[in-house]
C-alpha cells in the first residue's frame, strides 16, 4: 500500500519519542487505571455499560448488545431522550445556574447560557417546532453558523424526537439543496446571515435559491435574525423571535426514544460523485460520545471547555454539543476564525474564559506555529489542563509545539482519530493512564476492535503501511452498519473475515499497539480538516461549460494538510486561461462551498490514463508534490506526465 502523501511524510510522522502522561494531571484525572484495558476485553460487550452509565435512560436496557451479527442493537430495550440528558437532569440536579454556552462571537459580543435559559429556551424552540408541525421522525434541517441557537435548535430537535439534518453554513445553496433531498426533509431552520473576517455572508439569500432548487417543497422555514438583516418574509417563513416569544414559557415534555431512534442525520464526503448520508442513533451515539467526552478530554462538570470545531460538522455535533453538554460541562463556543481580529484571539478566549480543556485541529496548530510561536506564550494558559486534536494526521513537530507552547509541558496532548461514521472517538491514549508517542494517536481505546490489512485483508506485520479497518462494532456506529450494510467502498475493497468497517485511512502499528494514521488512501481529500470528495468536485469542474474532462487530487500543502488538485482538459473550441480557470472555481463554488475551492488548475490536453482508460491519480498526485514520478511504464500516453509536471512548476 502506498500512502497519498509525499515521500517524506512517513519520516516526518516517525517520531519515536515517548512521554508520560504528566503526573500532576494523573492525581486528578477520571480514568487512571490501566486495568480499564483488561476489563473492556474480558468483559466484552458489556463493557460497554460503562459508557451508558453516563447517562440518564427512562426505560433500562435489556442487554447491551444482543448478538454480535448485525443487526447490531446496542442498548435494545432501552429509551432515552438526548435532550433531558444535556438539559434537565443537569436543572433537576441543582447545576441550574451553571453555565451551559458561553457564546464568544465574532465581533467580541458575548452571551451566556445557564442550564436553566437552555432549558428554557430550547423548551420553547421545541414547542414553536411543534406549532409549526414538525412530528416525531420528521427531519428538520439547520442550515445555521456557530450562533447559540444552532444547538438550541439541535436540543429542540432531539426533545421532541425529530432528526436534525445540520447543513455546514459554509456549503453553498446547490449543497444544501442536495442535503434537503437526500434527508427527505420539509423544515428548514436558518438564519438571516453572518459575519466572517469582517464581513456579511447572507445565508437566508441562500437558503431561498436552495428552496428552489430542492425537488420538493419546504412547509416552514425559520429565519433566525442574527445580522438584523432579515428582509420580506413570504408565507411559510417565520423569525425565530417570533416563535419563541409566542411560545414563552412553554414546556414540552421530553419524548421517550428507543436506543436505536435516530437522533440526527448528518452528511459527509465518500468516494462517489453524491455526499455520504449517515444516520446516528440516540442511545449508542450518546453513550459513546458522553464517555469519551469524560475518558478521553477528562471533562468534569466544573470544566470550561473550548472546541474550536464548527457544529457543522461531526466534531462540533459530538464535541461541542452533546458529550460536554451531557457531562453538565461549560462549553465555550467560538462564532469566528482564529485570526480574527488578531492572530492571538484563540489564547485570548483560553485566557479570559480560565478554559480547563482545548480541543482543536492540526491545521489549527500549523497556522499558529507559523504566525507568532510566541503569541500563545504574550498569554495566561495556565489554567489548561488537557489538550487534543482531530480531523487530519499531526506530525511530531507540531505536536510537540502544542505540547510545549501551549500545554507548557504539562498538559497531556490526546491525539484523537475517528470519523463521521463512528461518531466519536476510536483510537487515541486514555490521558491518565497512557504515554504518549507524538505522532501517533495511539491504542485503540478500550473495547475498541482495529486492525491494518493488506490488499487481501491479512494484517500486515508491525510497523509495516497498510488499510485500517475496524473489527467490532462499537456504540456509537451509524444506523446503515448496524443494519449490517456496507458502504460501497467498503465492500469494493477487500474480504476480511467477519464483521468489519473499511475506514478509508491508511495506517500503521507499532510494537506496542500504537496506531499510526497515514491519511486517506480513497477519494477522499482532506483540507484543513475538511472531509471532501474529488468525485464531487470533478463533477462539479465537468458541469462547468468548455469543460471536457476533469480529475482531482489532494497535493500536500503546509497548512492546509492538503490542497484541491484540478487537472482539466478543455472542450474543442473553448480557451484554456484566465476566464475558464474563474468559471471552473466558481462552479465548485456554486455546486459545493469555497472550502473546496481548487489551489491550482491545471489544464492539461490529456489526463494520464492506462490501456484500458482509468485516470492514474497517484500519477496527479506526484505531480501535485513535486515528487519523483511513479511507475508511468503502464501508461497509454506516458509522455503526458512530464508534461504537466512542467505546468506545474511553471505555475507554483
Ligand atoms: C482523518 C472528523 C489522523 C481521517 C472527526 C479520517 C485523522 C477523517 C484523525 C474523518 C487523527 C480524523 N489522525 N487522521 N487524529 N482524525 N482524521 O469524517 O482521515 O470529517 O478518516 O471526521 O479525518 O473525517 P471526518
Amino acid at each position: 500500500m502506498s500512502n497519498r502523501r509525499g515521500p517524506d511524510f512517513e519520516t516526518r510522522m516517525a517520531g519515536d519519542e515517548e512521554i508520560p502522561p504528566p503526573p500532576q494531571f494523573v492525581d486528578q484525572a477520571t480514568v487512571t487505571d490501566d486495568s480499564v484495558y483488561d476489563e473492556f476485553e474480558v468483559n466484552w460487550p458489556d463493557c460497554w455499560d460503562r459508557a451508558a452509565a453516563t447517562l440518564d435512560w427512562f426505560d433500562p436496557y435489556e442487554s447491551v448488545l444482543p448478538d454480535d451479527e448485525p443487526p447490531f442493537e446496542w442498548f435494545a430495550g432501552g429509551t432515552l431522550n438526548a435532550c433531558y440528558n444535556c438539559v434537565d437532569r443537569h436543572v433537576e440536579a441543582g447545576a441550574k445556574n451553571r453555565v451551559a454556552i458561553k457564546w464568544e462571537s465574532h465581533l467580541g459580543e458575548t452571551r451566556t447560557y445557564t442550564y436553566q435559559d437552555l432549558y428554557r429556551e430550547v423548551n420553547e424552540f421545541a414547542a414553536a417546532l411543534r406549532a409549526q408541525g414538525v412530528e416525531e421522525d420528521d427531519v428538520v434541517t439547520l442550515y445555521m453558523p456557530m450562533i447559540p441557537e444552532l444547538p438550541i435548535a439541535m436540543l429542540a430537535c432531539a426533545r421532541i424526537g425529530a432528526p436534525h439534518n445540520v447543513v455546514f453554513a459554509g456549503l453553498s445553496a446547490d449543497a444544501l439543496a442536495t442535503r434537503l433531498e437526500s434527508a427527505d426533509s420539509r423544515f428548514l431552520v436558518t438564519c438571516d446571515g453572518y459575519y466572517r473576517r469582517g464581513s456579511a455572508i447572507f445565508l437566508k439569500s441562500k437558503a431561498d435559491d436552495a428552496r428552489l432548487k430542492a425537488a420538493h417543497d419546504l412547509e416552514e422555514m425559520v429565519v433566525v435574525e442574527h445580522l438584523g438583516e432579515t428582509g420580506h418574509l413570504g408565507a411559510g417563513q417565520h423569525t425565530y423571535d417570533e416563535l419563541v416569544e409566542a411560545h414563552a414559557g412553554a414546556e414540552v415534555a421530553p419524548v421517550e426514544r428507543a436506543a436505536d431512534d435516530v437522533l440526527f442525520l448528518i452528511h459527509t464526503s465518500g468516494t462517489t460523485g453524491e455526499p455520504k448520508r449517515v444516520e446516528h442513533v440516540t442511545g449508542g451515539y450518546l453513550a459513546h460520545v458522553t464517555w469519551t467526552s469524560q475518558a478521553v478530554l477528562d471533562l468534569k462538570p466544573e470544566d470550561t471547555y473550548l472546541c474550536t470545531a464548527n457544529i457543522g460538522w461531526i466534531s462540533g455535533h459530538s464535541y461541542v454539543v452533546y458529550g460536554p453538554l451531557a457531562l453538565g460541562t461549560t462549553a465555550v463556543m467560538y462564532e469566528g476564525t482564529p485570526n480574527y481580529p488578531e492572530r492571538d484571539r484563540i489564547w485570548d478566549l483560553i485566557e479570559e474564559n480560565a478554559v480547563d480543556v482545548f480541543y482543536t485541529a492540526p491545521t489549527a496548530i500549523r497556522s499558529f506555529m507559523k504566525w507568532d510561536t510566541s503569541l500563545p506564550e504574550s498569554r495566561d494558559l495556565s489554567s489548561l489542563r488537557l489538550l487534543g486534536t482531530v480531523g487530519e494526521p499531526i506530525d511530531p513537530r507540531a505536536w510537540k509545539w502544542y505540547y510545549e507552547h501551549v500545554g507548557n509541558g504539562t498538559c497531556p496532548v490526546v491525539d484523537t482519530w475517528w470519523q463521521t461514521e463512528t461518531g466519536g472517538m476510536m483510537i487515541t491514549t486514555l490521558p491518565g493512564v497512557k504515554k504518549m508517542k507524538p505522532g501517533s494517536a495511539g491504542p485503540p481505546l478500550p473495547g475498541v476492535g482495529a486492525r491494518v490489512v493488506d490488499g487481501r485483508g491479512e494484517e500486515v506485520p508491525a510497523n509495516e503501511a497498510g488499510y485500517l479497518v475496524l473489527t467490532r462494532p462499537w456504540p456509537g456506529m451509524p444506523l446503515a452498519l448496524r443494519r449490517g450494510h456496507r458502504w460501497g467502498e467498503d465492500a469494493a475493497k477487500f474480504d476480511v473475515d467477519g464483521w468489519h468497517y473499511f475506514t478509508g485511512d491508511g495506517a500503521k502499528v507499532d510494537d506496542d499497539g500504537y496506531v499510526t494514521v497515514l491519511g486517506r488512501v480513497d477519494d477522499v481529500i482532506n483540507v484543513s480538516g475538511h472531509r471532501l470528495g474529488t468525485m464531487e468536485i470533478e463533477s462539479a469542474i465537468v458541469g462547468v461549460e468548455g469543460v471536457a474532462e476533469a480529475a482531482v487530487v489532494g497535493g500536500n500543502h503546509e497548512v492546509k494538510g492538503e490542497a484541491v488538485y484540478a487537472y482539466v482538459i478543455t472542450e474543442d473550441g473553448y480557451e484554456e486561461g484566465e476566464d475558464l480557470r474563474a468559471r471552473i472555481i466558481e462552479g465548485v463554488e456554486d455546486a459545493i462551498g469555497p472550502i473546496a475551492r481548487p489551489e491550482q488548475v491545471v489544464f492539461t490536453p490529456e489526463l494520464p490514463k492506462t490501456r484500458s482508460g482509468k485516470i492514474m491519480r497517484r500519477l496527479l498526485e506526484d505531480v501535485a508534490n513535486g515528487a519523483e514520478l511513479g511507475d508511468t511504464s503502464t501508461l497509454r500516453n506516458p509522455a503526458v506526465v512530464e508534461e504537466i509536471a512542467a505546468k506545474v512548476r511553471a505555475q507554483s
